[in-house]
């Protein structure tokens, strides 16, 4: 090796030592830690792993596909868009086609090409915090400066509060997390189309709703919201109610204007050949997967009537996943998620001072859970500990 390289080598201890960009400088990535554990309830995973008919049929697809995987895949994802524009009709009752809905990599690289497209450098996003962090870490990544948006004590969004700050600081892109991530609570269509309205008249700017655990809800998608709307966009994904966080596949309905403004960014080919075959063998199998859903809102109900037995404050949620609290004593949430696990039940600290949140797993899961905070010599109480990074 060349002496000059070895030296060199040496004095980089760390990110810090290499010419990084000054906004990724003392961060940390996204780390929901993945600990091998009896019960995982933590991630806001679907339990139940894809029937044995959905695997062979995801089996014969990859295997077609993988005969030409000498070429690249379709660019447009033409197929699997027009498959996703059905489902969302079905849905919700209101009509979108090929040319409303994109997909990518998760709804994450969604999220990362909305923010290329109508943020980066000189520009801002808004979320109303705590929220989904990966809002704010896209929002760095891409540039993007970020700012936190207020919400209530009891995690609503107060409208006019809220529609002030996009008044006053004019962002590029309002995100709009229903129902919320990690709080679990829906939010009235009125209040978005109260901050679509206040962020119109900001700027303009782009407004996205992130759907990503709509299916759980028991209220109704906002997709009808985008009907004369052409700034409002709407985000999913596969990884929760379709049980296939491991496909990496999210997707947008919005006007067909911001799905050609999309393709400005995304690379070419970005979309595997396999992901599209697989995605299309989960969406032939939508009524089967959409049964799971309806077990897991019962669990979820089941663990929020639970959780208020014990004694735990809990926020109502239309997600796959409960926020739960309030814990005091020494070390507060933090030491009452440590208790958790060590009883095999590993559920999510998001920093948020007091609260806990779990995903609502398999029946036995859940009693497991709810055997380990039964147990928990932690308090209800309402002593915060202190803020730490949140991650959702
Ligand atoms: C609110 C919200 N949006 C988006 C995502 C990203 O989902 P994915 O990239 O798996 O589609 C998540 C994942 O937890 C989420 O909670």
């Amino acid at each position: 090796m060349d002496a000059r390289l070895e030296g060199s080598r040496e004095q980089v201890t760390g990110i810090d030592d290499l010419p990084v960009r000054d906004e990724l400088r003392g961060k940390s990535p996204y780390g929901a830690p993945q600990l091998d554990v009896p019960v995982r309830l933590n991630t806001n995973e679907n339990p139940y792993p894809l029937p044995e008919p959905l695997v062979e049929r995801i089996t014969e697809r990859v295997r077609a596909a993988a005969r030409d995987l000498n070429r690249y895949p379709d660019r447009d994802a033409v197929e699997l868009r027009t498959q996703l524009a059905k489902y969302l009709t079905g849905a919700s009752g209101y009509e979108v086609g090929l040319a409303n809905v994109w997909a990518a990599n998760g709804s994450n690289e969604v999220i990362q090409q909305l923010l290329q497209t109508f943020g980066g450098p000189g520009r801002t996003a808004i979320g109303f915090e705590p929220s989904y962090s990966m809002h704010a870490l896209i929002a760095r990544g891409t540039g993007t400066g970020w700012i936190s948006g207020p919400r209530n004590e009891d995690f609503t969004i107060d409208v006019e509060v809220a529609a002030q700050a996009i008044a006053s600081q004019k962002p590029d892109v309002v995100f709009i997390t229903t129902p919320n991530n990690p709080t679990g609570n829906a939010v009235p269509p009125g209040t978005v189309l109260a901050l679509y309205e206040a962020a119109q008249a900001a700027k303009p700017s782009m407004v996205v709703v992130d759907e990503a655990y709509i299916e759980f809800s028991h209220g109704d998608s906002l997709l009808p919201l985008l009907e004369g709307r052409p700034n409002l966009v709407v985000s999913r994904t596969m990884s929760k109610a379709f049980g296939a966080a491991g496909l990496r596949l999210g997707y947008l309905a919005a006007h067909p204007a911001v799905v050609d403004a999309v393709q400005l960014v995304r690379l070419p080919y970005h979309l595997s050949a396999v992901t599209q075959a697989t995605a299309l063998a989960a969406l032939e199998h939508t009524d089967t997967l959409l049964k799971y859903v309806e077990q897991l809102k019962a669990e979820r109900d089941r663990l929020v009537s639970e959780l208020r037995a014990i004694g735990f404050e809990v926020v109502e949620s239309d997600a796959n996943f409960v926020q739960f609290g309030l814990f005091d004593g020494p070390g507060g949430s933090h030491a009452a998620w440590q208790k958790i696990l060590d009883r095999g039940v590993l559920v999510r600290d998001n920093g948020i001072p007091g609260w806990l949140r779990v995903s609502a797993g398999t029946p036995e899961e859940n009693d497991a859970f709810l055997d380990a905070v039964r147990d928990l010599q932690c308090l209800v109480g309402d002593t915060p500990t202190p803020p730490k990074e949140q991650s959702t």
